[in-house]
């Protein structure tokens, strides 16, 4: 099998007495959408800010593309920060900047230097996630959250990453919102080829877009699987998480899924 894109071994994360991670060990595989599901609190933000090299864990190594990105040096870092693309959980964009300026930023910050070059990026990178031009010049602030949801997909996907890191893409958003956001996911994955982190609480984006599902829980990985695999699991955290009513209704869609495409 071809070599994981991120791989965690052996890491712990300890915030003065209190620790989040004992001991956990993952591979995201090239082309997979890996699920990260877990409480409130449970570390899975923290977990993300390790992989992007924002947060060096206590003990451990994360490798990104086999570079450990905890004791790299800065430019081995840059080079791997342009494999991949980030989505923080409230779309970070840059209030003061308008959205062109938000996506326009990391184009800028890899030294690309030619304005129509730019331009022609931007307002493409903006098609692709249904964005009408004439929202460029907006800034996030006249916005919907929906829109800087995509947008902030948009500035992601501006350096056409290997990589994509979503954390909770779907919150806040309503359910019609919600559907359109998974479809694009499943067309820009489908068109590019991307592997795909993403932290989620919400069953039917879960559903509709992971192969594999990892369970944090009590500081550990309580498992990693795909979904029909980890919804069997006896533990009071999965019952709770997937057998409640929002729950069952999602499992019922992913049953309904596994009769017209058998595997
Ligand atoms: N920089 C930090 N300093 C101290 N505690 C932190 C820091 N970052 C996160 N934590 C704590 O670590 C735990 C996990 O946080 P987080 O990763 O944000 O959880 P999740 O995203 O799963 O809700 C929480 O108890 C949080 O308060
Ligand atoms: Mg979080």
């Amino acid at each position: 099998m071809a070599d994981p894109v991120v791989e965690i071994s052996g890491l712990w994360t300890r915030f003065g007495p209190t620790v989040v991670h004992r001991g956990i060990d993952l591979d995201v595989r090239p082309g997979e959408v890996l699920g990260l599901v877990g409480g409130s609190g449970s570390g899975k933000t923290t977990l993300l800010r390790q992989m992007l090299g924002l947060e060096r864990p206590w003990r451990g190594t994360v490798r990104v593309f086999g570079i450990d990105v905890n004791a790299c040096s800065r430019a081995q870092l840059a080079s791997v920060r342009n494999r991949w693309g980030v989505l923080f959980q409230n779309g970070a964009l840059f209030s003061a900047l308008s959205v062109y300026e938000n996506i326009a930023l990391a184009l800028r910050e890899l030294k690309v230097v030619d304005e129509d070059l730019i331009h022609d990026l931007v307002l493409s990178k903006l098609r692709m996630v249904g964005i009408e031009p004439q929202h460029a010049r907006k800034t996030p602030a006249q916005l919907s959250g929906g829109m800087i949801k995509r947008i902030g997909l948009a500035r992601a996907l501006a350096l056409d990453p290997e990589l994509v890191f979503l954390d909770e893409p779907t919150a806040g958003l309503d359910p019609d919102r919600s559907e359109s956001f998974v479809k694009l996911i499943q067309e820009l994955r489908r068109e590019l080829h991307l592997s795909v982190v993403m932290v989620t609480h919400d069953l039917d984006t879960l559903v509709s877009l992971s192969d594999r599902v990892a369970v944090l829980c009590e500081q550990r990985l309580l498992a990693v699987g795909p979904l029909r695999e980890i919804t069997e699991i006896d533990h009071p955290f999965v019952s709770n998480f997937f057998r409640g009513e929002r729950g069952q209704r999602a499992l019922e869609v992913l049953e309904d899924l596994q009769r017209l495409m058998p595997i």
